[in-house]
């Protein structure tokens, strides 16, 4: 998969899942911009930078309409444009639903999905202007199976689905196509957050018998990056071992 002449915005990347499509794209030739609220973002700069690829950071909150635009023109300005977007940035703040408090709801939507809103509509007119684009959103197996203590998350991921799915629609025609990965279980600081017991019962639900890494999902979302998938939109790629 050859991204050569291209810069990829990955919102999220400084860690985990985001900073592993980060160094996916670099590795298949992209120019990469890294945009996370977390300061351990920079070190991820020096990553990319050792595959021969252009990078730039950004700490900054997806939730922010304001700085994520400004970063978006900053990005234009020094790099000429964005070629593909990862919405990847994303929280949990699971409880039951009964207990659940008003701010674990409100959190997650804002960051899951106005998060999406935010950077998604900074790119979109340069993207359709330059009649290139590739928006990949990260959903999750939750958004589609529902699970227990998530029903703020999962509203947000399958939430995604619609959004990916109409924008597709709205944008084809300008050469930019909006498509989502949705990952199963994947071994990051979101997941070792779970309890042994909760663990044991995740890994009896996959069929392959194991959690994914974080490199599944990059390779799903580089497939979508890249020419191969030039034809497909619009469409959800479920990377989750069989699971659903
Ligand atoms: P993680 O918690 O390891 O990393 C998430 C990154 O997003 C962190 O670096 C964090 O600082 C950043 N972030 C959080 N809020 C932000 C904000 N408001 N603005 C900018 N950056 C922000 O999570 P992980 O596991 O790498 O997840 C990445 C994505 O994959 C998320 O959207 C998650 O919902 C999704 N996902 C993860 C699964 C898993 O099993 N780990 C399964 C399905 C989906």
């Amino acid at each position: 998969m050859n991204l050569e002449g291209q810069t990829a915005l990955i919102t999220g990347a400084g860690r985990g899942i985001g900073k592993t499509i980060a160094l996916k794209l670099a590795e298949c030739g992209a120019d990469i911009v890294l945009a996370d609220m977390n300061p351990e973002v920079a070190e991820v700069l020096l990553e990319v930078e050792s595959l021969g690829r252009k990078c730039l950071t950004f700490e900054t909150d997806v939730t922010d309409f304001d700085a994520i635009d400004a970063m978006v023109k900053k990005i234009i300005e020094e790099l000429g444009s964005i070629h593909i977007l990862v919405n990847n940035a994303g929280i949990t703040q699971d409880n039951l639903f009964m207990r659940m408090k008003p701010e674990q709801w409100s959190k997650v939507i804002d960051v899951n999905l106005n998060g999406v809103f935010n950077v998604t509509k900074a790119v979109i007119r340069p993207m359709v202007k330059q009649r290139m684009g590739k928006i990949i959103n990260i959903s999750s197996v939750v958004g589609f199976t529902g699970n227990p203590g998530q029903v703020n998350y999962s509203s947000t991921k399958s939430a995604l689905v619609g959004f990916t799915k109409s924008l597709a629609r709205e944008v084809g025609a300008r050469g930019v196509t909006v498509n989502a990965v949705a990952p199963g279980f994947i071994d990051t600081a979101m997941t070792q957050a779970l309890n042994e017991s909760q663990q044991e019962l995740i890994l009896q639900q996959i069929p392959l018998g194991r959690m994914g890494g974080p490199a599944d999902i990059a390779n799903a979302v580089a497939f979508l990056a890249s020419e191969d998938a030039s034809y497909i939109t619009g469409t959800i790629l479920h990377v989750n071992g069989g699971m659903y």
